[in-house]
């Protein structure tokens, strides 16, 4: 039965609500999922959680295996994906804090296993990526974040860096000019290949600092006094979006 899955990050290692029924299988033919996907309930749902970095947050983001953890929820039955992401701020519209529903996204990664046409599995497809990110899903978390009254920024583009550090001034000016309006590390490629797999993968995006050179104090005292209050409003947004996003795989697949 296809099921809907919560990919949590920095600030979400651990889903505050979620009642684990089942470890899933992380193992996979790319090698092991940074976690075993959770099985439970939430919001009188069924549903699955995979932490992305890892149990204890211990996988930076260049390193994440994520091939595995794709693979590991699509064997898992799961045909839609919340991916929530902390990101740096970099259009004034996104204060630490607050939270933005991504349409689209620039890819600064490399080195990262990006795609499942590899040649391992015999098949060459060139997906198409012209929207990154599921218009369904998007719809289903912004509607939420109204009916829930969260103010939420319905777009902007997301920057995907390399990692584990932080980025430069110029870097972040760079992105600017690109037209990036936040920046994160887990982005990509992640949201590719949910794509490969068929799922309907978007991304839920919280601010939690402003980027390299944008803002004036320490990154990391702004992360830890604002991760707390994106993330509440994260909860909020997820516990009205799930139940419609797992209606909709219900109605779609009677
Ligand atoms: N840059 C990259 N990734 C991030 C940031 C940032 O400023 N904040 C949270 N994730």
């Amino acid at each position: 039965m296809s099921t809907v899955a919560v990919i949590g990050g920095t600030g979400m290692n651990v889903w505050p609500g979620f009642e684990v029924r089942k470890a899933l299988s992380a193992e996979t033919p790319y090698g092991p999922a940074s976690a075993a996907p959770l099985a439970g309930r939430i919001y009188g749902i069924d549903a699955v959680f995979l932490a992305r970095h890892g149990e204890g947050h211990r996988i930076a983001p260049h390193v994440i295996n994520y091939r595995a953890n794709l693979w590991a929820l699509k064997q898992a039955g799961v045909k839609t994906v919340v991916a929530i992401a902390a990101v740096g701020a970099i259009a004034p519209w996104l204060p630490p804090g607050g939270l933005a529903v991504p349409l689209d996204l620039i890819d600064y990664t490399w080195g990262r296993a990006h795609t499942y046409a590899d040649g391992v599995d015999g098949e060459l497809r060139h997906v198409e990526f012209t929207e990154p990110y599921s218009e369904r899903v998007r719809r289903e978390l912004l509607h939420a974040a109204l009916a829930a009254r969260i103010d939420i920024a319905e777009g902007g583009v997301l920057g995907v860096t390399q990692g584990p550090r932080l980025e430069s001034a110029a870097e972040i000016r760079r992105l600017k000019r690109d037209g990036c309006d936040m920046v994160g590390m887990t982005g990509m490629p992640e949201a590719g290949l949910a794509r490969e797999l068929g799922l309907d993968y978007a991304c839920l995006a919280v601010s939690v600092n402003w980027a390299a050179g944008i803002g004036s104090g320490d990154i990391h005292s702004e992360i830890g006094r604002s991760i707390e209050e994106g993330m509440g409003k994260v909860r909020a947004i997820l516990a009205r979006a799930l139940p419609a996003l797992r209606a909709r795989d219900e109605e779609m697949e009677s």
